[in-house]
């Protein structure tokens, strides 16, 4: 095991395993650079403010810029061994520099510069899943355009209901991820407080300047309380939550994907390089994809229960609980980029059956709420002219008729006298979408308009 920074107070060191057991380097190496980050930040205030000499300060600088650089090139290797990033990184100054080293920690303790690095390399990756969305987004909204006018069936209970269009159905997705998208940006505006200088959990007797630290590290200002900078783990709660919520709308939209590519449906033909073979069915081309996204759902589901339960019934203010919190919320944050990339690429190219698809709108009576709705418009109550047309349905199947269209005037005014022969041109699947043109409907203008929409939405924020 690695020297550790707490050497001095017990002499005996936990047992190799118990080491291990108790070391977060496996998972906080990733934050090395922000790490490297904020001690420059820390030890060039530490030098402004006389808390240490100039030379100390500029001479730390200098080793943490090198060390960073040859973590980069991978000219320095990370200790495995050590307890975590924080002690491997005042390690390696400590041994290259000795007591100039051993000046980087004052004012400071692991407590916030974990929080520190946490919030750093936070401030980095949310930008990064962002990019992604919006990418998304617009894959998407450009497949919605391409089919705004393509006729399908919209289901509830996963019975045909009414036809709608596909670019109506994509648009759908969009509207969540959009959501998404506001839910990221809200937590990354959270994350713009520093909170360096917490210290353990009640600040320094130093005098840090901690306004001058936060400028420098790009914050928006230091956190208001010391003792709940170090205790605070909502930033990572919410942004657990935000990936599940966008995990769980991937997870539908795959599982729209998977039903639509089934031999029953045939509405969609994955790429093949977006789907894989059967080891043992030649014929088989699964949408193994869809699937693994639908089911990595799970874990970022998962993890933000781990995170919620980490915290509840925590004591104020930092308790070692808390470093099992990064290996959650990396893992959510890593799930979610590839996801993205993963969906994107599936559904930019798969190609979809409109013929199919349109045809799936005959024979189901999907027209039987504008029968309704056409007779609300001649004046019956709803309720009676729902009846009506349910009658009419039912005559369809007794008659062994697919539509509504396919019964005569005389045979539909059995059930309504206000049915006309004007009724027959607003039962057609199209006439039907083109009708629903309220704002918020499958019309394909209206798709169009709110595809309009949503595009200068996500142009005014990405
Ligand atoms: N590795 C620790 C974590 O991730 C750093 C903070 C350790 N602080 C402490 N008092 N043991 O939370």
């Amino acid at each position: 095991m690695a020297n550790v920074l707490w050497a001095g107070r017990l002499k005996e060191k936990p047992e190799a395993e118990a080491s291990a057991f108790q070391s977060s380097i496996a998972v906080d190496k990733r934050l090395a650079l922000d790490d490297i980050r904020g001690s420059r930040a820390h030890t060039a205030m530490l030098g402004r403010q006389g808390i240490i000499p100039r030379e100390t300060a500029a001479a730390l600088d200098a080793e943490l810029e090198r060390i960073a650089g040859e973590l980069e090139s991978g000219v320095l290797k990370i200790d495995e061994t050590a307890e975590d990033i924080h002690s491997f990184i005042e390690a390696v100054l400590t041994e290259r520099l000795g007591d100039t080293g051993r000046a980087v920690h004052a004012g400071r303790s692991r407590n916030d510069q974990v929080v520190l690095d946490f919030r750093l390399y936070l401030r980095r990756a949310v930008p990064e899943i962002l990019t992604e969305l919006a990418e998304t987004l617009r894959v998407l909204l450009d497949r919605a355009e391409e089919h705004a006018a393509s006729i399908m069936p919209g289901y509830t209970h996963l019975l045909r209901a009414q036809p709608v269009t596909l670019g109506y159905h994509l648009v759908a997705w969009c509207a969540g991820l959009e959501r998404d998208y506001g839910r990221f940006s809200d937590a990354l505006a959270r994350l713009d407080e520093c909170p360096l200088g917490a210290g353990a959990l009640a600040g320094s007797t130093l005098p840090l300047d901690r306004e001058a630290v936060a400028r420098d590290l790009g914050f928006g200002g230091p956190t208001l309380n010391s003792m709940d900078s170090v205790a605070d783990r909502d930033f990572a709660l919410e942004l657990a939550a935000a990936c599940a919520i966008l995990m769980t709308h991937l997870s539908r939209f795959c599982e729209d994907l998977v039903i639509w590519a089934s031999e029953e449906f045939k509405f969609i033909d994955l790429a093949e390089k977006w789907s894989t073979g059967s080891s043992i069915m030649p014929q088989k081309k699964n949408p193994d994809f869809a699937e693994l996204i639908r089911g990595k759902a799970a874990r970022t589901a998962g993890n933000l229960t781990t995170l919620i339960t980490l915290l509840k019934g925590l004591p104020y203010a930092y308790d070692k609980d808390l470093q099992e919190d990064k290996e959650a919320l990396f893992d959510s944050l890593d799930t979610v980029r590839s996801c993205l990339r993963m969906f994107r690429g599936m559904a930019d190219s798969a190609v979809f059956n409109i013929e199919r698809m349109e045809a799936a709108c005959t024979g189901g009576f999907l027209e039987a709420t504008d029968a309704a709705e056409y007779l609300v418009r001649k004046g019956l109550p709803f309720r009676k002219a729902h009846e009506a047309a349910a009658q009419v349905v039912r005559d369809c199947a007794a008659a062994g008729q697919r539509t509504i269209a396919e019964r005569s005037l005389p045979e539909l005014k059995t059930r309504s006298g206000l049915f006309e022969a004007d009724l027959y041109a607003a039962l057609s699947p199209r006439a039907g979408v083109e009708a629903r043109n309220l704002p918020g409907g499958p019309a394909p203008e209206e798709v169009r308009r709110q595809i309009a929409e949503m595009r200068k939405k996500m142009e005014a924020v990405s």
